[in-house]
């Protein structure tokens, strides 16, 4: 299936148009990210990156969704066909960042996820903004934009790489890992409060 999907991506020349689509949005995002950090007198965000999902990653998931592993069924129902990732400073510009990116008009906004405000159970923190952009004439495609700050990013990393271990090794030690890795979600969500509070009171000075 991953061939076929392969296939299908390069002869529609998906690759290409979603280029053509994502170019002007990261355009946008640069603008909003030049208009903050003049606003706040420093560099709201760290980096940006966008990815256009893997044939191997697009079965994959539609084989964990049990959904048809055909391009139609992708484009239908995977939210995260093209990602953005944004890293922030700090949590406060998280939030400023996600405020701008909701006020784009030419964008529908189908889902807000604030998993800052409600951690996953894995610890994960992030916002994420589920997009359907147009593609082709009658079909939309799935955007996902996370934003999350460079201490989330560096908590998401490591638990992304545990993630593709899991089935593999021992489950008990996983499971221990799991529960530290858990606790240090926390530890840095307390970080990274505790550095807003410290960057506002230097602001201040
Ligand atoms: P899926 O897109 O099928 O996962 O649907 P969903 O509703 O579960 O989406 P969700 O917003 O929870 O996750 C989408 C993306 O967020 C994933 O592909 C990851 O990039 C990221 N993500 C979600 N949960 C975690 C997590 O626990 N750890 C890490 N490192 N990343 C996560
Ligand atoms: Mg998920």
């Amino acid at each position: 299936y991953v061939e076929e999907m392969k296939l299908h991506m390069e002869e529609s020349e998906f690759f290409l148009e979603s280029e053509k689509i994502i170019r002007p949005i990261m355009l946008e995002i640069d603008q909003i990210n030049q208009k903050l950090s003049e606003e706040c007198g420093r560099p709201v965000v760290e980096y940006m990156k966008w990815r256009i999902k893997t044939p191997e990653s697009i079965v994959k998931k539609l084989y964990r969704k049990q959904r048809k592993p055909t391009f139609e069924s992708a484009v239908k129902n995977i939210n995260d066909m093209i990602g953005i990732r944004i890293i922030c400073s700090f949590q406060d510009d998280v939030y400023k960042m996600t405020k701008e990116i909701r006020k784009i008009p030419e964008m529908k906004i189908k889902k807000v996820k604030d998993y800052i405000a409600h951690p996953k159970s894995s610890g994960y923190r992030s916002i994420h903004i589920i997009i359907e952009l147009p593609y082709n004439e009658d079909q939309t495609i799935g955007l996902e934009i996370q934003v999350r700050s460079a201490a989330m990013n560096y908590w998401a990393t490591l638990d992304h790489q545990l993630s593709y271990k899991h089935k593999l090794g021992d489950p008990k030690e996983t499971e221990k890992i799991r529960k530290e890795l858990k606790s240090y979600a926390m530890d840095i969500a307390e970080i990274d409060k505790k550095f807003l509070k410290l960057r506002k009171k230097i602001d201040k000075l």
